[in-house]
């Protein structure tokens, strides 16, 4: 194994992803970022430089397990003091599994200004993966506003409440296409400029016959997407770093936090390109379709289609949706058994709520806030610990809510809802169960989708439903057999879903709904397990908060 070194300047710049000039978060002037390509059991080392003037950042390794190095995990608020501007931070962490991963700013809701990439990581020496493919190719996912997170933050936060409304554009590897006439360009045509290269669309040339692996991952703000291939089928066979029996799809679902790897073979008439797009699902669209071009070599890669690009299925059609999750499955010769039985289940129902004139999230009616000292610091150091008090509610959240007599159909007015930082405390080495359960949202038909990811851990996906969680005859469908082990799920609209972990990674970790703005109004936990167990921590995560005290003589 290797250790592989990363110098990275994090700046803001000009630039026009999709035609609109806006100020877009880069990586040594790349967007999206570079991609970490390494060996499974290489450690990694990235020297993040905070350039961007007058922002804080932190940087999350999302797959990773951080175990071992849980204040590398960069979640700012949990395991870390925000990167202030001008300083430099060093992450360090193992890459311990072959697979898919991805990297983006956990700092507010900086996520989407574009700070975000992905991390291959091959397969150890001598180790063969159970496909075969001529090519491996990336594509990124993302959702793009022309408004800053920083506007939509401070919106989200308001009252009156003012939502971020659908994003402008889809970007696949960082490229979209606005529809400049509708901007009023007064002066300046650089405003919105159809004709610049950076919003040319994403080309893909396939040599005709070949193979190609395609690690498609989604870092959406909000969207949940569905990707295909004009006349091409994937067959899906990896997600979230883990092995999947293969099917094959003609659309792909996927969520924010999401990887998956398909493998597609340029199988078509070659005489000609394709579209490949991306439209949203889940949500009423009010953004245009993304496109970029799958080419075929030798035609011109610039060459559109001659066909009308493909608009996917129905948007509000979940059934399908729901299917394509209960499709993933461990894959044969490659599955991890879960433990037949758990220790401890936690059912975490999720409503819209308002809370003193606020619109919020909350999980089991309380509605999330992040500390100003990160809980690693505050759970771990005996200095801070007769202090606990200020830094984080003690009283641990809700482990239920009243399933029995909760209507999830209706908008409940779930009037004892209130915000917290309180966190659940996991005993070590136990085995958790989460069900998940989706409900009416505060406006009436309207449930979401919610994609779900766990900090510092893989999960079983157990099973997805459609209503209202049994606990005691829903477990007895509970797949145990070859589960799928992931660290992000959807939880479908007024349905439920249930995973299981083992709390055996010493650390404080964050479970969220990965839309930004849902975090942002308050959907996660924090889970912390084997605390005691967690070696010196190093005080380049300390500064801010209580923890000054720590650092300063
Ligand atoms: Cu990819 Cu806490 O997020
Ligand atoms: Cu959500």
């Amino acid at each position: 194994a290797e250790t592989r070194y990363y110098k990275w300047d994090v700046k803001y710049e000009l630039k026009s992803p999709d035609c609109y000039r806006k100020l877009v978060i880069t990586i040594n002037g790349m967007f999206p970022g570079p991609t970490i390509t390494a060996e499974e059991g290489d450690t990694i080392v990235v020297q993040v430089t905070n350039s961007l003037l007058t922002e804080n950042t932190a940087i999350h390794w999302h797959g990773i397990r951080q175990i071992g190095s849980p204040w590398s995990d960069g979640t700012e608020g949990v395991t870390q003091c925000p990167i202030v501007p001008g300083d430099t931070f060093e992450y360090k962490f193992v890459v311990d599994r072959a697979g898919t991963y991805l990297y983006h700013a956990h700092y507010g809701m900086q996520r989407e200004e574009g700070l975000n990439g992905m991390i291959q990581v091959k397969p150890a020496r001598g180790q063969r993966e159970p496909f075969v493919y001529d090519f491996d190719r990336s594509i990124m996912l993302t959702d793009w506003y022309h408004k800053t997170a920083l506007e939509h933050a401070i919106g989200l936060s308001s009252v009156p409440f003012v939502w971020v409304g659908e994003p402008q554009s889809l970007l696949i590897q960082g490229r979209g296409r606005y529809n400049c006439s509708s901007v009023s360009i007064a002066s300046d045509p650089d405003v919105c400029n159809a004709t610049r290269s950076d919003c040319s669309p994403f080309v893909l040339t396939v040599v005709p016959g070949k193979i190609y692996r395609l690690r498609i991952a989604s870092l959406t703000s909000l969207s949940a997407l569905n990707f295909e291939i004009e006349g091409h089928n994937m067959t899906v066979v990896e997600t979230d770093g883990h092995f999947v029996e293969p099917f094959e799809v003609k659309n792909l679902f996927i969520y924010s936090g999401e990887t998956y790897s398909v493998l597609v073979t340029a199988n078509q008439d070659p005489s000609r390109n394709y579209w490949a797009t991306t439209n949203v699902v889940s949500r009423r669209p009010g953004t245009p379709t993304g496109r970029a071009i799958f080419n075929y070599y030798p035609n011109h890669p610039e060459k559109n289609p001659p066909t009308v690009p493909t608009t996917g299925p129905m948007w509000n059609d979940s059934t399908s949706r729901v299917a394509q999750s209960l499709a993933i499955k461990a894959r044969e010769g490659f599955i991890e058994t879960p433990p037949a039985t758990s220790d401890r289940v936690i059912m975490l129902l999720n409503t819209q709520n308002r809370v003193n004139g606020f619109t919020k999230w909350a999980v089991n009616n309380v509605s999330f806030t992040l500390p100003t000292t990160p809980y690693l610091v505050a759970l771990k150091e005996n200095r801070l610990r007769n202090k606990l008090h200020h830094v984080f509610d003690q009283s641990p959240p809700p482990t239920g809510y009243d399933w029995l007599n909760y209507d999830i159909h209706v908008n409940q007015s779930n009037v004892n809802a209130t915000t917290s930082n309180g966190i659940y405390r996991l005993k070590f080495n136990t085995t958790i169960d989460i069900v998940l359960q989706n409900a009416n949202m505060i406006n009436p038909n309207n449930s979401e989708t919610h994609p779900w990811h766990l900090h510092g851990h893989d999960f079983w996906v157990l099973g997805h439903g459609v209503g209202k969680f049994d606990p005691f005859n829903d477990p007895k469908k509970y797949n145990l057999v070859n589960p799928i082990l992931k660290n992000t799920v959807p939880l479908h609209p007024y349905g439920w879903t249930a995973i299981r972990f083992q709390a055996n990674n010493p650390g404080v970790w964050l479970f969220h709904c990965h839309i930004d703005s849902h975090f942002a109004m308050g959907m996660g936990i924090v889970f912390e397990e084997g605390i005691e167990r967690v070696g010196k921590l190093p005080t380049s995560i300390m500064g801010c908060g209580l923890t000054k005290r720590l650092i300063t003589p």
